[in-house]
């Protein structure tokens, strides 16, 4: 194992350098005029795995973009550990305020900057070069390793959905292992067991049949973008309890004891409130911060579109007006149900003025993984034996529907060993990776190998 860590040490500049090629490639899963820097960034990812010595890699095609599995089965008797990332990333936009161009890394004060570096690129890196330094020393690993990387998480992972339930057998495994959540601080070592779900609509308002002069119409005809407004408005009250009848019905309530280990990491809420730039914190009632974003189901409007948005003015009443509205979700809300539930409530508020389209984008199952699973359990010591410090346990607002699945269809347990930090930018101009995480998920990685396959 010493061999292991000190290859993985020795070569940290080769690592770093890899990356930045990776971090390079544009693979932004939602537009389609990218559609082959997709297929460049599974070449790379597939490249790199033949390079560690994994078999049996294979670019898999699909509807949308393609899959990358690989295995090495060396170690009858052991057993399987299933590794996914994704190799897609999110648009860029906007991209003025970037201080470096996205899809050029650049390092400073000990970070990567680029679109995808902690989210996921840089984090689904890390298992690769950990199986590069069992093979380049020891010449095999000490369990069993398959990986599957996909190119669609950041829009809905419908592809592999699809391909994990025809190939449930070539999948799998004991444990899925996933680095693409956060630590809870810089230098913390830290477990992820929860996570929330989604539900992610549409709401298309149409009033009049064209837009109108909003001086010889306005007043006597329904505004879309008014009424849409107050829709949103509608769908919660003030204490921030969402109003959509039934919504509420299958929600674990948080139990004492997990309230209590919430507590026990002393979250300031106000250093929180300063990172973020807001004078105060906002949200349900009688929660705190951690429980409102870990544990309580939310409903957010994510965008809305309608009208004239240009510079200056124009004097107009529009047709139509939409919005984009997501729920996250909490054990054991169903996505499906709860699109259901929405569908009916905007319906039945919305006034007969304006006719009214709701579309169910997309959405994912919640999740909370048991804390005494043997996965887990190694994943807590390969992080502790890393970082020389006592791993904790957190769960996370954020979503990665296919864990459900995987849990599911599988029937192993997941594992979230991620390294990123929630102050990373992923999603938003000037993404960064902390490569000192880097470097210590490569060792938790390999540590994990070797604590799982006792
Ligand atoms: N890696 C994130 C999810 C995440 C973020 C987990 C931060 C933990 C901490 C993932 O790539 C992501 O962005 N998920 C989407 C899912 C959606 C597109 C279905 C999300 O949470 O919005
Ligand atoms: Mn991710
Ligand atoms: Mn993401």
């Amino acid at each position: 194992m010493d061999k292991v860590v000190e290859y993985i040490n020795s070569n940290n500049r080769k690592y770093i350098g890899e990356l930045k090629d990776f971090l390079r490639i544009p693979s932004i899963s939602t537009k389609d005029s990218h559609k082959k820097d997709m297929l460049r960034g599974a070449k790379f990812v597939s490249d790199k795995l033949k390079a560690a010595g994994m078999k049996k890699v294979k670019i898999i095609k699909t509807k949308r973009h393609p899959l990358v599995y690989a295995e090495w089965l060396g170690a009858p008797g052991k057993p399987t550990v299933l590794i996914y990332g994704h190799y897609d990333v999110q648009p860029v936009d906007p991209i003025e305020l970037w201080n470096s161009p996205p899809f050029e890394p650049t390092i400073k004060n000990g970070k990567i900057y680029a679109r995808g570096a902690t989210d996921d690129k840089g984090q689904m890196y890390m298992h690769i070069k950990s199986v590069e330094a069992y093979m380049k020393t020891i010449g095999k690993l000490p369990l069993n390793v398959k990986f599957i990387i996909e190119g669609e998480e950041e829009i809905g992972s419908s592809s592999l959905e699809e391909f994990v339930s025809k190939n449930i057998k070539l999948l799998k495994c004991d444990t899925v292992l996933i680095s693409d959540t956060a630590l809870y601080s810089k230098g913390i070592p830290t477990i992820t067991y929860g996570l929330r779900g989604l539900a992610y609509m549409e709401v298309e308002v149409t009033g009049p049949k064209r837009d109108l002069h909003s001086g010889t119409f306005g007043g006597a005809v329904a505004n879309p973008i008014n009424i849409l407004a107050w829709m949103i408005v509608e769908m919660t009250d003030k204490n921030g309890k969402i109003k959509i009848p039934g919504f509420y019905d299958d929600v674990l309530k948080l139990t004492k004891k997990e309230r209590e280990n919430f507590k026990a990491l002393k979250f300031s809420e106000k250093q929180f409130a300063k990172e973020i730039g807001v004078k105060e914190l906002k949200g349900e009632k009688g929660y705190t911060a951690l429980e409102r974003i870990w544990a309580r189901p939310t409903l957010d409007c994510n965008g809305i579109i309608g009208g004239f948005t240009g510079k200056g003015a124009k004097t107009v009443l529009p047709s139509k007006a939409i919005a984009k509205i997501s729920m996250r979700l909490v054990p054991n809300q169903d996505p499906k149900k709860i699109a259901r539930l929405f569908k009916k409530y905007v319906k039945e508020i919305a006034p007969k003025s304006v006719a009214v389209k709701v579309t169910d984008l997309h959405g994912g199952y919640p999740l909370v993984t048991p804390l005494n699973d043997k996965s887990t359990i190694a994943a807590s010591r390969a992080m502790q034996r890393a970082f020389g410090k006592k791993t904790i346990f957190m769960r996370e607002g954020g979503s990665i529907p296919i864990v459900t699945t995987f849990a599911e269809k599988l029937k192993a347990p997941p594992v979230l060993m991620g390294l990123g930090l929630n102050s990373e930018n992923l999603h938003s101009p000037n993404e960064h990776f902390d490569l000192n995480h880097f470097h210590l998920g490569i060792v938790s990685s390999a540590y994990f190998f070797e604590e799982f396959a006792k």
